[in-house]
């Protein structure tokens, strides 16, 4: 079998097309949705995630906010910043890229966001809520993941799933979204991780496979069955003398030798990365929608 190719660039486009007349409908009621965005320091993968949320943004139409700081801002500066946009009504949606640089505490600024403007999903308010199945703003990789599956046709009731890294952003919140009793869950659901006695046991089980450990090859071939469908939720820079820039990215899967057993594959990239972005601008949408006094 060679699997079909999900294509994460197709869908997010289509997603955004809808999110662009939605921004338009709401620009006619005077409503412009916002994104504060702030970068601490100059991480190279972190300035082109800002740099895409924030060309995303303009491209359907939205306010965005841009914050880049140095990496020695203290943690008092960053504090103070955050509690300005959370008293910023032109402000829907507020994103502090992570990771902050070494010596400022993570934790401590999520928990100051205002969970009504907690567009990623982390606050531990927010975390809670999904957990329990109130509606939250749910973290944008996890349910660009789910979106890919539904709307790929995959069903997800009933299936086993083996979740291949337990990370605060993936791993946890996409197996708690997946066990929950509603037509985006109802899955079974094993998540692993580098302390798993045999990984090739569980995902060798599994009918979808979902790779979020951020280390190249950690799926091979021999890992999976005939038929599963594969989410590469890795993004790794190995060296690579061809190319200009010196490196290309691979995800956590052995691609090419998968593709011949699977039955829907996502690629890497162009399978994951563009929906996390633009589940950024569903849940900044959705905010001001709310704040607005509009959402369902
Ligand atoms: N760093 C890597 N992924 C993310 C994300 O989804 N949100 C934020 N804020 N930082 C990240």
């Amino acid at each position: 079998m060679t699997a079909q190719i999900i294509d994460g660039k197709q869908v997010a486009a289509e997603m955004r097309a809808e999110l662009k007349d939605e921004a338009a409908k709401l620009k006619k009621k005077g409503i412009v949705p916002g994104l504060g965005v702030i970068l601490v320091g100059e991480d190279p993968a972190s300035q082109s995630y800002v740099t895409a949320k924030e060309r995303a943004c303009e491209d359907i139409g939205l306010y965005s906010d841009d914050n880049r700081l140095a990496a020695n801002t203290s943690q008092a500066d960053l504090m103070a910043l955050v509690e300005k946009m959370n008293n910023d009504p032109r402000i829907n949606g507020i994103l502090v890229q992570l990771p902050l640089p070494k010596g400022l505490n993570e934790a401590e600024v999520l928990l100051a966001i205002d969970p009504a403007k907690d567009v990623d999903g982390f606050h531990p308010m927010n975390v809670g809520k999904m957990v329990v199945g109130e509606k939250a703003f749910l973290p944008c990789t996890p349910h660009g993941v789910i979106q890919l599956l539904i709307r790929s046709g995959v069903k997800l009731e009933g299936a086993e799933v083996a979740i291949v890294g337990r990370s605060n952003i993936v791993g946890k919140p996409l197996a708690n979204m997946l066990i929950q009793k509603n037509a985006t869950g109802n899955a079974t659901v094993t998540v692993c991780h580098t302390r798993t006695k045999n990984l090739a046991e569980h995902t060798r089980r599994a009918d979808i496979v979902i790779a979020a450990a951020g280390r190249p090859n950690t799926v091979t071939a021999d890992m999976v069955k005939d038929g599963v469908v594969v989410i590469d939720v890795g993004v790794n820079r190995v060296e690579d003398a061809t190319k200009k820039r010196g490196y290309r990215l691979v995800g956590d899967v052995d691609f090419e030798a998968v593709k011949e057993k699977a039955s829907f594959i996502t690629p890497v990239p162009g399978g994951v990365g563009p929906m996390t972005i633009t589940m950024l601008l569903y849940n900044t949408v959705e905010s001001a929608k709310r704040a607005a006094g509009l959402a369902k």
